[in-house]
C-alpha cells in the first residue's frame, strides 16, 4: 500500500472508531436515542475534516493500479467515511440531490469502476475480508454489539460459502455419484454452524445497541449524484448458489433475476463469477426429479436424496431464522417504536419497511419451500421427493 493509502487506514483503526464511538455514546445518553442532528457538532466536524483531508490527498495522488487489495482497501475506507457522514447526519440522501462530499464521491467512483464493484463500502469490507491487524478488524466503532454483530456475520457467511462450496462439487461428480455423501456432509455440518451463528446474533446482540449504534451506518448515501442501497450481511454470492444450486429459488424468476441483478456489484468479483457460473447449471433437485422415475428404487438415489433433503431442511431452518428471529427481534419490533421521521432510512435497501419486510418473507418462504399459493415455490416438487424415500 502506498504512504497516503497506508496513512489513510491508519486513521479509519484508530481516530475515526474513536470519535464514532464518542458520538454514539453521546446519542446513546439521551432520552430520544435516535436523536442525531445539533448533537456532538464540534466532533463529527473534526470527523468530516480529518477524514477529508486524507481523502483529498489520495485523490490528487490519482492512483489505484496497486493492485486489487490495495484498491479494494481505498474503497473500503472511503465508503467507511461516507457510511459514517451519513450516520451522523451530514449527508442524508432525502434532502440533496448529489452528495455534499465530491472528493470522496470521486475517489469512490475511480476505485469502484477500476475493480468493477459499486462506489460504496461492501459487506465483505468488514467480513470475509476484513484484514486484522495486532487482532482488531476494521469497524465504525468500538462498541462491543458491532463486533459481536461483524464476527458473528462473518462467521454466518464463511458458513454459507463452505456448504456452497461442497455443492457446488457436487455437479461434475452427478448426482448420483457414491461419493457425494461427504460433500451432502460438508455442506450439513456447514449449515449447522451458520444456524450456531444465527442463534448467537440472536440471544448475545443487545437490541438497542444494535438498533441505534450499528444499523445506522449502513443507511445509502449518495455518491455524486446516485443513490447506493447500504450494504448488507446477504452481498455475497454463497447464499445465492445455495438457493440455485438446490433449486429453491430460479434465475429466470423475474423477483429473484431482479434481486440477483441488484447485488451482483455488490459482491466482490470472484464472487460475481461463481454465481454466474452457478446460474448456468441445472439444480441438484431438478436432477433428481428427472430420474425418479426410473431410479427411485436404486440405493444411489435414497441415500442421495435423503441427503439432499437434509440439506434442504437445514437451510430452511437459517431462513427462518433470519427472517423470524433476527429481522423481527433486531428490526421489526424496534421500528414499531419509533416516530415517522425516524423510520426513513431505516433499512439497507430504503423501501418502507413494510415493503422490505414483505421481500424478505418471500425469500423465506422460497427457501423453506412454503406452501403459499400466491408464489411459486419447490413444495410440491420436495413433497414428491420426501414420498419416494423408502
Ligand atoms: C442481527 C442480525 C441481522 C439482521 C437484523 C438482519 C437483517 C436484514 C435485513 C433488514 C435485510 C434486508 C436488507 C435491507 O436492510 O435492506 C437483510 C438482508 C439479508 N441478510 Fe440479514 N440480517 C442479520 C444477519 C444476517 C446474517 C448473519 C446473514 C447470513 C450470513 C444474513 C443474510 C442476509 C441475506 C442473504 C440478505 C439479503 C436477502 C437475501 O438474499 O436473502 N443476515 N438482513
Amino acid at each position: 500500500m502506498r504512504k497516503r493509502a497506508e496513512a489513510f487506514d491508519r486513521w479509519i483503526r484508530t481516530s475515526f472508531v474513536e470519535m464514532n464511538t464518542e458520538l454514539e455514546e453521546l446519542y446513546f445518553a439521551q432520552r430520544d436515542r435516535a436523536r442525531v442532528i445539533g448533537v456532538g457538532d464540534a466532533l463529527k466536524a473534526q470527523l468530516r475534516d480529518e477524514g477529508r483531508a486524507h481523502i483529498v490527498g489520495l485523490l490528487q495522488e490519482g492512483n489505484t493500479g496497486d493492485g486489487f487489495a490495495s484498491a479494494f482497501g481505498v474503497l473500503g475506507n472511503v465508503g467507511l467515511y461516507l457510511g459514517a457522514m451519513r450516520r451522523h447526519e451530514l449527508t442524508n440522501p432525502a434532502r440533496e440531490e448529489r452528495s455534499p462530499f465530491p472528493e470522496a464521491s470521486s475517489l469512490a467512483m475511480h476505485v469502484g469502476a477500476s475493480i468493477g464493484m459499486v462506489p460504496r463500502f461492501a459487506t465483505a469490507h468488514l467480513t470475509t475480508h476484513n484484514m486484522a491487524v495486532g487482532g482488531v478488524r476494521k469497524s465504525f466503532t468500538s462498541l462491543p454489539d458491532e463486533f459481536l454483530f461483524i464476527d458473528e456475520n462473518t462467521r454466518g457467511i464463511l458458513a454459507f460459502q463452505r456448504a456452497a462450496d461442497a455443492l457446488m462439487r457436487i455437479v461434475p461428480l452427478g448426482i448420483s455419484s457414491p461419493v457425494n455423501d461427504g460433500l451432502f456432509d460438508a455442506a450439513k455440518r456447514a449449515l449447522g454452524d451458520a444456524i450456531r451463528a444465527n442463534e448467537r446474533l440472536f440471544t448475545q446482540l443487545d437490541v438497542d445497541r444494535f438498533f441505534f449504534c450499528v444499523r445506522p451506518y449502513y443507511k445509502p448515501y449518495r455518491i455524486g449524484r446516485q443513490e447506493y442501497r447500504g450494504a448488507n450481511a446477504g452481498d455475497f454470492s454463497g447464499i445465492n448458489e445455495i438457493d440455485l444450486l438446490l433449486g429453491l429459488c430460479r434465475a429466470n424468476d423475474p423477483y429473484y433475476a431482479q434481486l440477483l441483478v441488484d447485488k451482483m456489484l455488490f459482491m466482490l468479483p470472484q464472487d460475481q463469477a461463481r454465481l454466474k457460473e452457478c446460474m448456468t447449471h441445472r439444480s441438484l433437485l431438478d436432477e433428481l426429479l428427472a430420474v425418479a422415475d426410473a431410479s427411485a428404487g436404486t440405493a444411489w438415489f435414497q441415500q442421495n436424496a435423503r441427503s439432499f433433503i437434509e440439506v434442504c431442511d437445514l437451510f430452511a431452518r437459517t431462513a427462518t431464522q433470519h427472517h423470524d428471529m433476527l429481522v423481527k427481534r433486531f428490526i421489526e419490533q424496534p421500528a414499531g417504536n419509533l416516530i415517522e421521521e425516524d423510520l426513513q432510512g431505516i433499512t439497507a435497501s430504503g423501501p418502507p419497511l413494510p415493503v422490505l419486510l414483505r421481500s424478505l418473507e418471500t425469500l423465506r418462504d422460497l427457501r423453506v419451500a412454503a406452501n403459499r399459493a400466491d408464489l411459486s415455490t419447490r413444495c410440491a416438487d420436495l413433497a414428491r421427493l420426501r414420498g419416494l424415500l423408502a
